[in-house]
């Protein structure tokens, strides 16, 4: 991993889920009344919803994230034995008011004043990443929210990369690219973006074409990365 190769950086781009807002925290801030399977539950629904949209675009079967979201949560409660439709509308309502991570309104802030232009690339629908970033306040410090639903294909496929290409009008080698997701890492990294994988959990690296380039451990160093502190 090389971190000279940030330093011709003119755009930053983050993934969303994972990377900016806590998928966690929808089933947290419900874990009284989910009980003590909460953390099976946030597990099991975030590994379905990922699974769901690598297999709905290897079958060329696409529907939006949302809608994605509450089948693979159906499926996730019925797997943790919960059979309550009001706990599940609240589950989804609070994916759309996710907690960002602490340092992201902060990190973000430092990148808009270097000069650098921003963007999010995210699996989420439109309505779905308008309404976290609402709720995060960083409306301001993000210059493009673009969303999978332009190419109706999901990450990693290269088609969703490009997007962030086609709407800054920067080359791939002059984004830098953030996400905790380990796959879309490798994936941004294949497509031909300087990748840093903001490895928040301590995972191994994925034995997968594309290499990101640094890893971080939270997106708080990703401006001494960018040499912009
Ligand atoms: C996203 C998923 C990968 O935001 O977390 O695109």
């Amino acid at each position: 991993m090389s971190v000279a190769s940030f330093e011709n950086t003119e755009a930053c781009v983050f993934d969303a889920y994972g990377t900016l807002f806590d998928v966690n925290s929808a089933v947290e801030g419900l874990r009284d009344r989910i009980g003590p399977g909460y953390g099976q539950l946030s597990l099991a629904w975030r590994t379905r919803q990922l699974q769901y949209t690598w297999l709905r675009s290897l079958m060329g079967s696409h529907t939006d994230f949302w809608q994605l979201t509450a089948d693979a949560l159906a499926v996730s409660l019925r797997e943790v034995a919960i059979n309550d439709s009001h706990l599940q509308q609240a589950l989804m309502q609070a994916y759309l008011t996710l907690s960002p991570f602490k340092e992201v309104s902060g990190v973000l802030q430092l990148i808009k004043s270097a000069g650098l232009r921003t963007a999010i690339l995210t699996n989420g629908s439109p309505a779905m990443i308008d309404a976290a970033v609402n709720n995060a306040g960083i409306q301001a410090t993000i210059d493009h929210q673009l969303s999978v639903e332009s190419v109706g294909v999901y990450k990693p496929d290269p088609r969703v990369y490009q997007l962030a290409v086609d709407a800054l009008g920067i080359p791939a080698e002059r984004i830098a690219f953030f996400s905790s997701n380990s796959w879309d890492a490798a994936g941004a990294a294949h497509f031909g973006f300087k990748v840093a994988w903001v490895n928040r959990y301590s995972q191994p690296s994925e034995a997968l074409p594309g290499t990101p380039s640094a890893m971080l451990a939270d997106l708080s160093e990703a401006s001494a990365l960018l040499g912009i502190c």
